[in-house]
C-alpha cells in the first residue's frame, strides 16, 4: 500500500524498494498464494487483511488481536474467558475509534470460508472460535451495549464524592442494573475501557478541586474521549465546597465533546459532605432519572 511505503520510508529514513498492493491484488509463493485486501485505518493507515485461499487462512492484521502473549499459540489453548476478555480490551483500547471502518471490513471478511485468523498479535483463532470472535466484533463494531449494565467511575479526597458515586450504584442496583464502582486511584484506565464496551449507562464523579476536576479524573476523561464510544448514557456528579465548577466540566466532557457525544442525566452533585438522608435523595434522584430513560427508549 502507498501508505505502508511512506510510513516505513520515514520511520527507517531510507529508501527501500517496494511493490505496493491495492485490494484485488495478488502474489503466487508457490503451492499456495497471497491475497490482498485494504483495511485503511483499523487502526493505522497501512493496515492490510492477506488471504490464503489454498488452506482459508486470514492474516487479519490488528483486527482480532489480542494482548496476549503465551507459549500457547492458539485461542483454543487458553480458557476461552481470557482469550475474549483479551480481545475485548484490546477492542476497547486501540480498535475502538475505527468501528467505522471494523464494520466495512467485517463486511470484507464476510464471504470468506475462514478456518483460521492470524492476528498481528497475540493468539490465532480456529475453527473452535472463529464464530465467537466475529460475533463479538460485530457488537463491538456496531456499539452494542447493554443497558442492565452500568459504571459509576469516580475519585474522590475526602471521601464524600465516594459515598455519592456509593449511592448512585444502589440506585441502579436497585432497579436491576448490574453497577461496577470504580476507583480511579486502584482501576487502570485500560480496564475501565474494556468494561465501559458492555456498559450503557456511565456515570463519573468529581469532587471540585481548585475550580476544576481531579486529574486523575481528568485523564481518564482525555483517555475517554480519544477512544470515543458511542452511544452511552452518561451522569456527571460530583461534591463540592463552593463554586461546584467539576460538575459543568463532567458535563461537559461527556455529553458535549463530539468524540462522546452522550446522551446526558442532570447531573447530581453535593455540597459538602452527604448525610444518610442526602445519600437516600441522591439515590432516588438516579433512580427517577434511569427509569424515566428507560421508559423514553
Ligand atoms: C485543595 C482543595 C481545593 C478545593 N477547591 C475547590 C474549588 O475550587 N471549588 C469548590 O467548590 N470546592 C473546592 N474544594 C472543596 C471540595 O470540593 C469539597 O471539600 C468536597 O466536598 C470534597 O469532596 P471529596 O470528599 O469527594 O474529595 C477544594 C478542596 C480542596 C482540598
Amino acid at each position: 500500500m502507498p501508505t505502508a511505503s511512506k510510513g516505513l520510508k520515514l520511520h527507517y529514513k531510507e529508501e527501500m524498494n517496494f511493490r505496493e498492493i491495492k485490494t484485488g491484488d495478488s502474489i503466487s509463493i508457490g503451492k499456495r498464494s497471497l491475497h490482498f485486501i485494504t483495511t485503511p485505518m483499523v487502526h493505522w493507515p497501512d493496515n492490510q487483511f492477506t488471504w490464503c485461499p489454498e488452506e482459508s487462512i486470514l492474516f487479519s492484521n490488528d483486527a482480532f488481536g489480542q494482548h496476549i502473549a503465551s507459549s500457547e499459540r492458539f485461542a483454543n489453548e487458553l480458557a476461552p474467558g481470557i482469550v475474549m476478555e483479551e480481545a475485548k480490551k484490546y477492542y476497547a483500547n486501540i480498535v475502538l475509534p475505527y468501528s467505522k471502518q471494523v464494520q466495512k471490513v467485517l463486511d470484507l471478511a464476510a464471504p470468506l470460508p475462514i478456518k483460521m485468523i492470524c492476528p498481528s498479535h497475540g493468539v490465532i483463532w480456529t475453527e473452535d472460535n472463529i464464530g465467537d470472535i466475529v460475533g463479538a466484533y460485530k457488537d463491538w463494531a456496531y456499539n452494542v451495549s447493554d443497558q442492565k449494565q452500568a459504571l459509576v467511575i469516580y475519585d474522590s479526597m475526602w471521601k464524600s464524592t465516594q459515598m455519592m458515586a456509593g449511592a448512585i450504584a444502589e440506585g441502579f442496583e436497585e432497579i436491576g442494573i448490574r453497577a461496577k464502582l470504580l476507583n480511579l486511584q486502584c482501576n487502570h484506565i485500560s480496564d475501565i475501557m474494556t468494561d465501559i464496551i458492555d456498559a450503557r449507562f456511565i456515570a463519573v464523579g468529581s469532587p471540585t478541586l481548585n475550580s476544576s476536576i481531579l486529574p486523575t479524573v481528568a485523564a481518564f476523561l482525555y483517555y475517554l474521549k480519544g477512544l470515543s464510544p458511542k452511544d452511552r448514557i452518561g451522569l456527571a456528579f460530583g461534591s463540592y465546597g463552593w463554586g461546584g465548577q467539576s460538575i459543568p466540566i463532567l458535563h461537559q466532557m461527556l455529553g458535549g465533546a463530539k468524540e462522546c457525544g452522550f446522551e446526558m442525566l442532570e447531573p447530581i452533585k453535593h455540597q459538602y459532605i452527604p448525610s444518610k438522608e442526602d445519600l437516600h435523595k441522591i439515590k432516588e434522584n438516579l433512580i427517577t432519572q434511569v427509569k424515566a430513560k428507560l421508559e423514553e427508549s
